[in-house]
């Protein structure tokens, strides 16, 4: 596989999705992964799916997966937002053949995705969709054995919004340890050690930086990038939808 962009967790944000293909197109990378949750939170959900049709993958997340089903497990706001996203969707404003063409996408999403030794994921191996991998997760051993034995060697997830890399530091399968982006100089190698990087989110960071964050892949290198955009711009969108909760653009300015 040659050099390419692993993205997740758009939701919705087009100001922060554009940026960051931009900043892929400047590295000269035309291979976009995406690990989903394109839909979800954000005041963009039409216009940053019509994106995703270029990729060269896109795996279901938990809020794609809401907007064609019902929502489970889902806090009062991003309910709210789904919904509205799924009348977005739905509206009659939006021409017919625009309309089916996002919906099939949707529905022929796969869950998780394997090229080469890599494992695409939105949440976990064991859990493609709805499973989070935490940072303080590598003290829980039981959970982190079991994810491990699911996976072949190395894994790309999102769905925490927290960027990292979670590594098998030992003979104990349930040995891992977690690095943080900026603990490592963002940069990652795989070495044959089992691993699980997660790559952030675009449109919505929650590592109190609020940059848009995604990787590149190049062999076994792995660098995470954080890309500024118009946050102000998104927000006063989010403010001026009444489904979609003000603090859903608070917390954009604060990557939170
Ligand atoms: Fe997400």
């Amino acid at each position: 596989m040659s050099t390419f962009a692993v993205i997740s967790d758009v939701h919705a944000n087009l100001e922060a999705l554009d940026a960051v293909l931009a900043d892929v197109a400047r590295r000269g990378i035309v291979s976009v992964y995406c690990l989903g949750d394109v839909l979800g939170y954000g005041p963009n959900p039409c216009e940053c799916l019509d994106r995703a049709l270029d990729w060269h993958l896109t795996v279901l997340g938990n809020h794609d997966m809401a907007a064609m089903f019902d929502p489970d497990g889902f806090g009062a706001s991003a309910e709210r937002a789904i919904f509205w996203h799924r009348a977005r969707l739905e509206s009659a404003d939006e021409p017919r053949a625009a309309r089916e063409r996002r919906w099939n996408f949707l529905a022929e999403r796969p869950r998780s995705h394997r090229a080469g030794d890599f494992l695409f994921v939105h949440g976990s191996p064991r859990n493609p969709l709805n499973e989070y991998l935490f940072p303080e997760d590598v003290y829980n051993q039981r959970k982190m054995a079991r994810v491990g034995d699911l996976m072949e060697r190395y894994c790309f997830c999102g769905h925490t919004h927290v960027p990292g890399a979670f590594v098998q530091t030992g003979d104990d399968a349930g040995a891992w340890e977690f690095f943080a982006p900026t603990e490592v100089h963002d940069f990652w190698r795989f070495d044959g050690r089992k691993t699980i990087i997660n790559v952030g989110s675009v449109g919505q960071p929650r590592d109190q930086d609020w940059r848009a964050c995604y990787v590149t892949v190049e062999g076994w290198d792995v660098n995470w990038h954080r890309v500024p955009y118009d946050v102000e711009a998104t927000a006063a969108k989010i403010y001026a939808v009444p489904d979609l909760d003000n603090f859903l653009g608070d917390r954009l300015r604060e990557g939170r």
